[in-house]
């Protein structure tokens, strides 16, 4: 595998509203980053991934952007922004920002252009399509609810396409013109010093243009427009129809001169294309390895989701996800991000959550094969936030909620389901101290606090020596550490014990060298026959390694690391 610049170095999300508020008017801002680049230095955070900070009418929090070539003022200025990319680079750190080119926001000029003249040039940036009988073009639904035709104001029957809200028409990417344009504000950006992206909604820019109905899935006829982007990948990938043509051009005109790094938020990629999208001849440096982490999905809304990720559901898709990538490319693994739950509630069940569990989750993520990315707030273990129903942001899970009961589902399901589910768990202020408001700044934060804040903050677990933050410091220095670091990065994957319920065990190789890690993910102690013997154990999460013989005993969400 080629060695690039990236390989090995941690990720880290940062949900800019979220994170820390530096002049009090409740919305976490680039100053407030700042302030705390340091402790992301000392976390062992290097390339930090931006969640959108472009001038935005915030209807999906900023992925709905009004300029691309802008900082929104609640989160700074364009200069805040510079004063960013170089003190990153100060500390050997680096930048990545959102790339968010499937759709623009409908206050965007271009579609304020081509409302206004929907023949002229702006027009032809969009996709615009006459309806059928008084009825949108086509039955699909869109991601967050309802058609994803909007008629385009002041026409009687002409409808633009919008994967996700209605504020967020779909940029037509067939439109040479408009691929100009995006390539040149990719460029901009890169030139400014910001090492790449992270490529939102990416492997949706490509449409299919025979615009034919999707078997209805739905009470209300409709179907999944997501399953009609899976179609076009599955069926046209990379070829001379398919959308590699524009994630290959867009790659040698942009990535590759600046040699960026890119991770995909790619959706329904098949193992068996995965080398035509990330590794050294892919589109992207890397993407999202959501497949590992999906298994609790079920139905069309939360409700009928997995209250709780499957142990072994988790593994097997890890193992599978692994087997697919072997030596060609890395994934990115993540068990969180803005768009879910926190993982220390989905992954373990309330009454196990603690210390042991919170930090057994944490090594079984960053020492697997791939690029580890961690979201704000994960490394002190933060989690899911009782919501009432008032008290909800975000659009998707407003749009569940409705969805739910027109599923047949009651008030209450449905509004147990979102506080499970919702993107606004883990949008919730990052928990900093025990002080009001979490110490998120100031003023009343736009969104609700958690109220375990007075418990899980960076202060309080600063002071322990035995937190969780100060194990994922341990952990990410023992990644990186001159003895480990090449293995854990470059060595191979291999799984172990996968027969044994509930136990996540894995090898990673590099010549002669073999890492053995052992994770008893369970809240009961357990029994294992050893099948390999060990000369030592170099990492843990709980201190005591009980070993009878051939026979190890594993603690409750006790994870070993041992060397051959
Ligand atoms: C991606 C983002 C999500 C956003 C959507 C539309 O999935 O992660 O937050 O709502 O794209 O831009
Ligand atoms: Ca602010």
């Amino acid at each position: 595998m080629k060695r690039e610049w990236w390989h090995g170095l941690v990720g880290y999300q940062i949900y800019p509203r979220s994170f820390y508020d530096s002049n009090g008017d409740g919305i976490g801002d680039l100053p407030g980053i700042l302030k705390k680049l340091d402790y992301l230095k000392g976390l062992g955070a290097d390339l930090l991934w931006l969640s959108p900070m472009y001038p935005s009418p915030m209807v999906d929090n900023g992925y709905d952007i009004s300029d691309y070539y802008g900082v929104d003022p609640r989160f700074g200025t364009l200069e805040d922004l510079d004063r960013l990319i170089a003190e990153t680079k100060k500390r050997g750190m680096y930048l990545i920002l959102d790339l968010v080119v499937n759709h623009c926001s409908d206050q965007h000029p271009w579609f304020q252009s081509a409302v206004a003249d929907p023949s002229g040039k702006y027009g032809g940036y969009f996709y615009l399509k006459e309806g059928k009988d008084g009825q949108p073009p086509n039955n699909w639904r869109s991601l967050f609810g309802g058609s994803a035709w909007e008629k385009l104001p002041g026409q009687d029957n002409l409808y633009y396409l919008h994967i996700f809200a209605k504020q967020q028409p779909d940029l037509n990417w067939e439109n040479p013109a408009l691929r100009e344009e995006i390539y040149r504000m990719v460029n901009w950006w890169l030139d400014r010093g910001i090492a790449g992206f992270r490529l939102d909604a990416i492997t949706n820019l490509k449409k299919d243009l025979t615009w034919e109905d999707l078997p209805p899935d739905g009470p209300d006829g409709m179907g999944n427009i997501s399953e009609s982007i899976a179609r076009m990948i599955r069926r046209d990938g990379g070829t001379r129809n398919g959308i590699g043509v524009f994630l290959s051009e867009l790659r040698e005109r942009c990535f590759v001169p600046h040699d960026a790094f890119t991770v995909g938020e790619a959706s329904h990629v098949s193992p068996e294309r995965l080398s035509e999208f990330i590794g050294e001849d892919g589109y992207f440096s890397t993407m999202f390895a959501f497949d590992a982490i999906n298994s609790h999905i079920r139905g069309v809304c939360y409700c009928e989701d997995d209250r709780h990720m499957d142990p072994d559901a988790w593994k097997r898709d890890v193992f599978v996800n692994q087997a697919a990538l072997k030596d060609f490319a890395f994934e990115a693994n993540v068990v969180e991000n803005h768009d879910r739950p926190r993982a220390a509630s989905l992954f373990i069940p309330e009454e196990e959550y603690g210390f042991a569990s919170v930090t057994a989750l944490a090594g079984l993520l960053v020492l697997q094969r791939g690029m580890p990315f961690l979201y704000q707030g994960q490394e002190i273990g933060m989690t899911n936030c009782p919501f009432e129903l008032e008290e909800f942001d975000d659009l998707s899970t407003l749009d569940n909620y409705r969805f739910s009961l027109k599923s047949g589902h009651s008030k209450e399901e449905a509004l147990e389901g979102c506080a499970r589910m919702s993107r606004d768990n883990s949008r919730t202020p990052m928990q900093w101290s025990a002080e009001e408001n979490a110490g998120f700044g100031g003023g009343r934060p736009w969104l609700k606090v958690n109220p375990n804040y007075p418990r899980i903050n960076v202060a309080r677990q600063e002071a322990e020596y035995g937190s969780i933050l100060n194990f994922y410091r341990r952990l990410l220095n023992f990644y990186k550490s001159e003895e480990y670091h090449e293995i854990l990065t470059y060595g191979d994957f291999e799984p172990l014990y996968e027969d044994q319920e509930k136990i996540f065990s894995f090898r990673r190789t590099l010549g002669e060298k073999t890492l053995t890690v052992i994770c008893n993910f369970s809240g009961s102690e357990r029994f294992l026959s050893l099948k390999e013997d060990y000369s030592e154990v170099i990492f843990v999460n709980l201190p005591q390694v009980t070993r009878i013989g051939d026979n190890l005993i594993l603690h409750p969400f006790q994870l070993i690391v041992t060397e051959k």
